[in-house]
């Protein structure tokens, strides 16, 4: 599917509401913020005045004193708070909900027909799954729209999300558990693989900044000339694996401990607490309900 994400500017009636005014509120208001949306067609809500009056006063979104207040007649509502709490979050907005607003949840492992239920159903769900790079607005986001969705629908969501980094629609709802896998948690693979190769350069005499420079730019030198390449990562490596050479040898020592094997199976078990995780989810929500 198309990413709809930066085609047009959002219309100068759209109001966003954001449910909850944690981090990811706070980045994904200051993102629409820096792409030019008015502070009053954002609204934000918090159960602490304190709370939502500090990032309204930080980026020039609204507060608003409730849940329901936020919502009246907002077109996007954002729902931005933890996994626990959503259930209830949800079934409190039911009576406020008017119009045929879209609802975005960032929240990890609930899929969207339980956020339908919760809503009272027949609504227009679009799932997020971001990574806290977001939080810098560098992000990598997978998203879901259910069937419900209208093409503006998901374009207004794409443009929220796109704020915060760069978004990738998913078709089939069971694999926003591999993107859950792969760049909701793949942060912390790169920070290991940097981690590993900080202590590597110091147990060979590096001082731990020079250390810390030279990976960390390494990293961000690797992944921009991926990005801003027309080659894949595989042939850009090889690109720069001259035979006999020294990125050869460390080529060679990956090889025989398997290290695409050990990603896969990381990853893989990933994926699998995730589905877990969900099922416990679904089981303690079916046991709270009788
Ligand atoms: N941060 C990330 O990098 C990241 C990445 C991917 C996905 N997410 C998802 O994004 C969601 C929000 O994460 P976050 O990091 O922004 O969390 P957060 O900083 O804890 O923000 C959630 C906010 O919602 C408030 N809240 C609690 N109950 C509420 C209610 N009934 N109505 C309105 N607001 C309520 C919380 O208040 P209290 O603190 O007083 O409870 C808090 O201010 C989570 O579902 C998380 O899984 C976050």
């Amino acid at each position: 599917m198309p990413d709809l994400s930066s085609s047009q500017p959002v219309a100068a009636d759209v109001v966003i509401a954001f449910i909850g005014a944690g981090n990811m509120a706070r980045s994904l208001i200051a993102g629409m913020r820096s792409q030019g949306l008015p502070g009053r067609q954002l609204r934000v809500a918090d159960p602490f005045a304190a709370v939502r009056e500090a990032l309204a006063r930080d980026t020039g979104a609204v507060a608003a004193a409730s849940n329901a207040e936020a919502v009246a007649g907002a077109r996007v509502i954002v729902l931005a708070v933890k996994p626990q709490v959503m259930a209830q979050v949800c079934r409190e907005l039911v009576p406020a909900l008017t119009g045929d607003p879209v609802i975005v949840s960032v929240a990890a492992g609930i899929d969207s027909a339980q956020l339908d239920a919760w809503l009272g159903g027949d609504r227009a769900v679009v799932r997020a799954m971001p990574n806290t790079p977001a939080l810098l607005r560098a992000g990598a986001t997978g998203l879901f729209a259910n069937a419900r969705c209208s093409t503006d629908d998901r374009a207004l969501a794409g443009q929220l999300m796109a704020a915060v980094g760069n978004t990738v629609w998913i078709q089939d709802e069971d694999l926003m558990d591999v993107v859950t896998a792969v760049s909701g948690s793949g942060p912390a693979y790169f920070l290991r693989l940097i981690e590993a190769m900080q202590t590597a350069a110091v147990e060979r005499g590096l001082s731990p900044e020079a250390a810390r420079q030279l990976v960390l730019q390494t990293a961000f030198g690797a992944a921009r000339m991926a990005l801003e390449s027309d080659e894949s990562a595989g042939e850009l490596r090889q690109r720069v694996t001259s035979p006999g050479g020294t990125t050869a040898a460390a080529m060679d020592m990956f090889s025989q401990r398997q290290f695409e094997d050990l990603v896969d199976a990381a990853i893989g078990a990933a994926h699998e607490r995730g589905q877990q995780l969900r099922q416990q989810a679904r089981e303690t929500e079916g046991s709270q309900r009788q």
